[in-house]
């Protein structure tokens, strides 16, 4: 890529035009909806609601299936960088399905979506569905690789081990932080699926301890996403250890699409004034143990 800073999974992917939009704004790799097997609809709605510090979602994984998908990854690719496109499945069959069904730049298998019954984090809270799935879809593409690993275990490194184990080109963390808000006039839960993923600003500490915990024991790259809305964000995820940066929800804030070039050049300039590489950032905070 061109640069490390790219569009997360679910945010603004489910169409061509708008990772070609994010790629044409200064993202160095877009990221796409999940997609499935099958069409699905997704929970019943409210899906989103904002609550403070950032977004609880519970989209519940609405897809057209990878059948419809393949135009708007190539759509996608017009802006010039790397599509992946994120897959999900309720096991190594359904995933290698899909990622043989389609074409694109690199796989990210979600394991991790919180909300969705027999998908994301149902399986991929457990290690050793994390290694089969994974090696089964490596053994079948030739590209790229990275699985997006759940926070809402004890143990996110024993996961990002088994995805090393399984063959894993990289791993991505966070996927959001399983929460609930409740309505006081009513007592209901505000969301449909009663209880979702959440996002932005709030999760980004729990996004730099996960980075780092995994940049220290994997040696594969990690990709760090997680409330990272500004270069500084960026910056700090990188001394954690990431290797690239995902930025989703804050491509809902006032810079909207603007967010990507103003995280790469804020992240040069500062690259700049430390005379620092990129590769000298990674990690940095790790040599303070
Ligand atoms: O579409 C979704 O509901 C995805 C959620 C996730 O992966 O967090």
């Amino acid at each position: 890529m061109k640069n490390p800073v790219m569009l997360a999974a679910g945010i603004l992917g489910t169409t061509g035009a708008s990772l070609k939009r994010a790629a044409q704004s200064g993202a160095g790799g877009v990221v796409t909806k999940s997609v499935g097997v099958a069409p699905r609809e997704g929970h019943r709605g409210p899906t989103v609601v904002q609550v403070e510090g950032g977004l609880l979602n519970a989209m519940g994984l609405p897809n057209p299936s990878y059948h419809n998908f393949q135009e708007e990854i190539d759509i996608g690719r017009e802006g010039g960088v790397p599509v992946v496109a994120s897959i999900f499945g309720s096991g190594p069959e359904e995933f290698v399905e899909v990622a043989e069904g389609l074409e694109a730049d690199g796989f990210e298998l979600n394991l991790s979506c919180p909300h969705a019954e027999r998908y994301g984090a149902e399986i991929g809270c457990e290690a050793c569905n994390v290694e089969e799935i994974t090696r089964t879809v490596k053994e079948s593409v030739a590209v790229p690789v990275w699985v997006k690993l759940t926070p809402n275990v004890a143990d996110i490194v024993g996961l990002g081990l088994a995805a090393q184990r399984g063959g894993a080109d990289g791993v991505v963390a966070i996927n959001t932080l399983k929460a609930m808000a409740i309505d006081v006039e009513s007592g209901r839960p505000i969301l449909g699926n009663r209880f979702g993923g959440l996002s932005g600003p709030a999760i980004k500490p729990v996004a730099i301890r996960c980075v780092y915990d995994l940049a220290s024991a994997l040696e594969i790259p990690v990709i760090g996403v997680g409330g990272v809305s500004s270069w500084q964000d960026a910056a700090e995820i990188i001394m954690a250890g990431a290797a690239g940066v995902q930025v989703g929800t804050a491509l809902g804030g006032v810079e909207g699409y603007a967010v990507f070039r103003s995280i790469t050049e804020g992240l040069s300039s500062y690259l700049d004034r430390k005379g620092m590489t990129l590769e000298e950032l990674r990690g940095l905070a790790r040599r303070f143990s």
